[in-house]
């Protein structure tokens, strides 16, 4: 007989609610979502454009609260921390790369690669850093200031600044969004490496399914909740779902 292997959950919500706004204006943008994260899976989240992606992602990661339900890290529950301790959970077991990259215009590439770990009072372990650095190419862009990065490169540096501190659980919102088809495919191999070979925890946000191939699990949201999943999905029945959900 076989036993089914014991799964570790690296992220949790329960009855997740996130309202925004008030009166007229008020908008609900998770409701009431229940989902599990399994630890060394690599979880893509895919759904319309406003069906709560991004903030399924931040009020996961912790950098945005919810209006009701729980959350946890780990073992960690995070709602209901202080602001002080949720920073803490953050910086010891998370890494984030933003929509919209958040890189800081004053520093190079290496030292927003190096923020984290900076601000952590942590070494950089060298070859580590060599590493991504050399699998994303961005080898002879370090010196640069963001302002003088391309869209891609940009998202590269925010990429590596995610991995540099080896988080436990690493959160991207539509990482290879920005990058051509070769260094998209070379980012997301990369990523599915990490799962595989160190076991490392990602839940990605993308709206191609080309890019949801390279996970393990695809949760599919529509207002707020999750609708459906689907296992070692291919491209093209990722693409055949999207379609029955008329998007
Ligand atoms: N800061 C905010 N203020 C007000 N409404 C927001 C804010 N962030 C997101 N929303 C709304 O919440 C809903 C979900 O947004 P979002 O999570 O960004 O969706 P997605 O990432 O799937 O496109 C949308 O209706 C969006 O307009
Ligand atoms: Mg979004």
């Amino acid at each position: 007989m076989s036993t089914s292997p014991t799964v570790t959950i690296a992220a949790s919500m329960r009855g997740g609610t996130k309202d925004y706004g008030s009166g007229d204006a008020a908008v609900r943008a998770l409701d009431g979502l229940d989902v599990d994260i399994a630890q060394s899976e690599f979880t893509a989240i895919m759904g319309p454009s406003g069906s709560g992606k991004s903030t399924l992602l931040h009020t996961l990661a912790g950098l945005d609260r919810l209006t009701a339900g729980e959350s946890w890290i780990g073992e960690t529950q995070i709602t209901g921390l202080s602001e002080d301790k949720i920073t803490q959970v953050r910086r010891d077991k998370i890494g984030f790369v933003f929509q919209a990259f958040n890189l800081i215009p004053s520093l190079s590439a290496r030292e927003n690669i190096t923020l984290p770990l900076d601000i952590a009072g942590r070494d950089v372990d060298p070859q580590w850093f060599e590493e991504i650095i050399a699998i994303l190419g961005l080898g002879d862009r370090l010196t640069h200031l963001p302002a003088e990065l391309s869209g891609g490169q940009q998202q590269r540096v925010a990429v590596a600044r995610a991995l540099v501190a080896r988080p436990e659980l690493i959160f991207a919102d539509e990482p290879s969004g920005n990058l051509d088809s070769r260094s998209g495919a070379e980012l997301l191999g990369f990523m599915r490496r990490a799962v595989k070979e160190f076991g490392q925890t990602i839940v990605m946000v993308t709206h191609d399914p080309t890019a949801a191939s390279y996970s393990d699990r695809v949760l599919f949201l529509a207002d707020g909740r999750i609708v459906d999943e689907m296992r070692e999905p291919t491209a093209d029945r990722v693409l055949d779902r999207m379609k029955q959900m008329g998007h």
